[in-house]
């Protein structure tokens, strides 16, 4: 195969252009820019085409249907700006096209990989022996904790669950706030539960799980916590459900897609005091940690309990000595993302990462200081990136849909206790002051 030379230089200079222009471009595509798109609509060719007339027309009919959520002004759902040391691993990752499953694979992935993940244990002080796999979302990261936790759990109530299966198996309980993160149910039903089987805690006005209402726990129950609601960003009491807990032979997850970052910054780490005796943890690393998308993290305070539920094993599959990625994740093969993992933390180092979470943490209650001054009302208590504001709700809706047309800023609508209203997450590297106050003005002109 002959290396192409111009596909290559071509990809660097428009990501090269995409990348300068990233804080100046609309942060959503314009209506001719989706129009755009439309050119992407024509049939399979029989022949194929030059890789170089390929990739051109990806960029130029595609680059204008693109949402700048990796800029300063995108404060939509939770989204981290990838950060530009993390963009560049992946590209080489993605040049190197390595398969991160069994460690003879790509023993550069499966090296990169424990490095990167005992990072991670060490940043968050989390048990050091816990066990860790890489995977898409944090859905998929807690579907892995979760299946290898019930996996577990019925290991110890001396039920083989992979040899004898879940229809005659004794019923688990797993018991969640009312205001767990849906993915979490999803990823129930993947494992086989109908929304009906799941026991739902009332919360405070914070989304806060209701500890005193929490139904007795014991061996045959796995509870879900939550570090950050996904609208107030507010943390459950990790210490008083572990306390229940105790001794039960109760299973708990903590649900850290993004709050459980917090861990890392000095001035908010206690928000999440206790998280670190729960048994397994799922985070997102395509949020806060600012790696392009298609990256989280699952934990188990037994690294065994991965091991037991994901462990492959076939006659061509030859283990080493060392850690096999593969026996701790649901898939053999994929991708090698903890390489930008490494490569993020590595650039950021604890300081930088600290940094990170506290200006934007300070941006968040800064934002809803001036939305307040503006008239508008703030539904949450700011204690992360997270806020959540109204208005007359009459004018919400044309509110938002005009501040999202100016293309300055996006943000998104949201219910808060029973009331309809808008949410900000300032989740991004890149975000700075300036981009703050290019917010804040588009918001007061669409007021
Ligand atoms: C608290 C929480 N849990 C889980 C998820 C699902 O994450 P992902 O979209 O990466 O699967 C999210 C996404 O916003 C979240 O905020």
């Amino acid at each position: 195969m002959n290396f192409d030379q111009q596909l290559f230089d071509y990809v660097v200079n428009a990501a090269r252009d995409f990348e300068e222009n990233l804080n100046t471009r609309r942060v959503t595509p314009d209506a001719e820019g989706l129009k755009s798109l439309d050119r992407f609509n024509e049939p399979l060719s029989q022949t194929g085409e030059a890789a170089i007339s390929v990739i051109k027309m990806l960029n130029e009919i595609g680059e204008p249907g693109v949402v700048s959520s990796r800029g300063g002004r995108y404060y939509g759902f939770v989204t981290g700006g990838a950060l530009p040391a993390a963009v560049a691993a992946n590209w080489l990752a993605a040049s190197w096209d390595q398969n991160a499953g069994p460690m003879v694979m790509s023993p550069t992935a499966a090296k990169i990989e424990e490095v990167a993940g005992t990072w991670v244990l060490d940043l968050l002080d989390l048990p050091r022996q816990s066990g860790f796999g890489f995977v898409t979302g944090a859905t998929m990261a807690g579907f892995t904790a979760l299946s290898a936790a019930r996996n577990r759990q019925y290991k110890n109530l001396g039920y083989d669950l992979k040899a004898d299966g879940i229809r005659n198996a004794p019923k688990m309980r797993f018991i969640m706030s009312e205001e767990i993160h849906p993915t979490n149910i999803i990823a129930l039903q993947y494992m086989g539960y109908g929304k009906n089987e799941l026991e739902f805690v009332p919360c405070d006005t914070e989304g806060r799980i209701k500890v005193d209402q929490i139904p007795t726990l014991d061996d045959h129950c796995i509870i879900l916590l939550q570090a950050g609601n996904v609208n107030s960003g507010a943390y459950d009491d990790f210490n008083a459900v572990c306390d229940l807990a105790l001794g039960t032979g109760a299973w708990v997850h903590v649900d850290a897609a993004f709050g459980g970052w917090v861990r890392a910054s000095r001035t908010r780490a206690h928000l999440t005091n206790g998280m670190e005796r729960a048994d397994s943890w799922s985070l997102d690393c395509h949020k806060w940690l600012n790696v392009p998308h298609d990256s989280a993290i699952s934990i188990c305070r037994d690294a065994g309990t991965l091991q037991d539920m994901f462990g492959v094993r076939a006659a061509y599959l030859v283990e080493g000595a060392a850690r096999e990625p593969n026996h701790h994740t649901p898939e053999l093969s994929r991708r090698a993302r903890g390489i930008e993992i490494w490569a993020a933390l590595k650039f950021l180092g604890r300081d930088g990462f600290a940094d990170l979470i506290e200006r934007t943490c300070d941006y968040a209650k800064y934002f809803a200081s001036e939305l307040e001054k503006m008239g508008i009302e703030i539904l949450n208590d700011v204690v992360i990136n997270q806020v959540v504001a109204t208005m007359d709700e009459g004018k919400l809706d044309q509110f938002i849909k005009t501040v999202q047309m100016d293309g300055k800023t996006w943000f998104g609508p949201t219910h808060w206790q029973g009331r309809k209203g808008f949410r900000i997450s300032i989740s991004s590297h890149a975000t700075t002051d300036r981009d703050i106050e290019i917010a804040l003005s588009s918001i007061r002109a669409a007021l």
